[in-house]
């Protein structure tokens, strides 16, 4: 292949991807960018295959890869048991309150031992609720249940029997998995259906002792009432690994709360993880310019 590669950690700036793409067959893409009619318009007829490193494609338009008969690659499976990994840790650090223990610790708080000075809360005998019970959310459980949690829920555009044996887990609606659960934990994919579910609405159903966890995409979250959750203590806590934007500016009033700790989207990120991810979106890409079955495809 000749192959035209933006070659820096830094995602590509929009003008360079519409310049460059020009005349490709194949574009192997990150989830930082957008690929849409502005930029397939500018590839032209003679792109064939779009591959992704990510198993997220919501950055991804469809509709208009369906159009013009395009392919899609994209990295499910390899990822899954660093992603399951990282939400765990993330819902660990925020229930027991981790990052503002340190913080105490270094910066002189740490007094004498008190009986209830940063108490969280812990997992055993818990109920915890899975938004979105795929491959992650099924691993995050697995990786949950010798903690002693009580029970799983799930909610799920559809029931998912077998995956929920597995755990197991119990359907339930939206309502009934903010009402019951004292952990949640989003694992859903980004999709207009998804879009913002995570509102005032469902925060107002949630325990106030309840612990919200996300590392899927930032905007199934509608933020500004996760704000106002965590800042009126309607919830107690949450642990974010995805934001909308990202990176999240620094002033955002987010970062200002002792409840809310944010990581920098990081779910994946382990060597060998991010390693299989660029060699499956790479095969892919090259499975597809030939024709063949792709490893992982998106069937459109
Ligand atoms: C993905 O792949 O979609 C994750 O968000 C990053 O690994």
């Amino acid at each position: 292949c000749h192959i035209e590669q933006w070659d820096s950690d830094d995602p590509v700036p929009r003008s360079e991807l519409l310049k460059k793409v020009a005349g490709i067959q194949g574009l192997y893409c990150l989830l930082t960018e957008t690929i849409d009619a502005e930029v397939l318009d500018a590839a032209g007829s003679s792109l064939r295959v779009v591959s992704t490193m990510s198993v997220g494609y919501d950055h991804v338009s469809l509709e208009e890869l369906k159009k013009r008969g395009i392919r899609l690659g994209y990295t499910p499976d390899v990822l899954t048991e660093a992603a399951a990994e990282l939400t765990v840790a993330l819902l660990l650090a925020t229930s027991r309150r981790l990052l503002e223990a340190v913080d105490e610790a270094k910066s002189g708080g740490w007094g004498s031992w008190k009986p209830l000075w940063m108490c969280g809360y812990g997992l055993t005998g818990s109920t915890v609720g899975i938004l979105g019970l795929g491959r992650i959310g099924k691993a995050v459980a697995t990786r949950l249940k010798p903690f002693g949690v009580k029970k799983f829920l799930y909610t799920n555009s559809a029931v998912r029997p077998e995956m929920a044996a597995a755990i197991p887990a119990e359907f339930v609606p939206l309502e009934e998995l903010a009402r019951c659960s004292d952990f949640i934990i989003v694992c859903c994919a980004l999709t207009p259906e998804t879009k913002g579910i995570c509102n005032s609405r469902m925060f107002s159903q949630m325990k106030d002792t309840a612990i919200f966890i996300n590392t899927s995409r930032g905007g199934v979250v509608n933020q500004d009432d996760l704000y106002q959750a965590l800042a009126n203590g309607r919830i107690a806590a949450a642990g974010l690994d995805v934001t909308v934007p990202e990176p999240l500016p620094t002033d955002h009033p987010l970062f200002k709360l002792k409840n809310c700790v944010i990581l920098p989207h990081i779910a994946s990120a382990t060597w060998s993880t991010r390693n299989a991810m660029a060699v499956l979106a790479a095969n892919n890409l090259l499975t597809g310019l030939r024709g063949d079955a792709m490893e992982k495809e998106v069937f459109l």
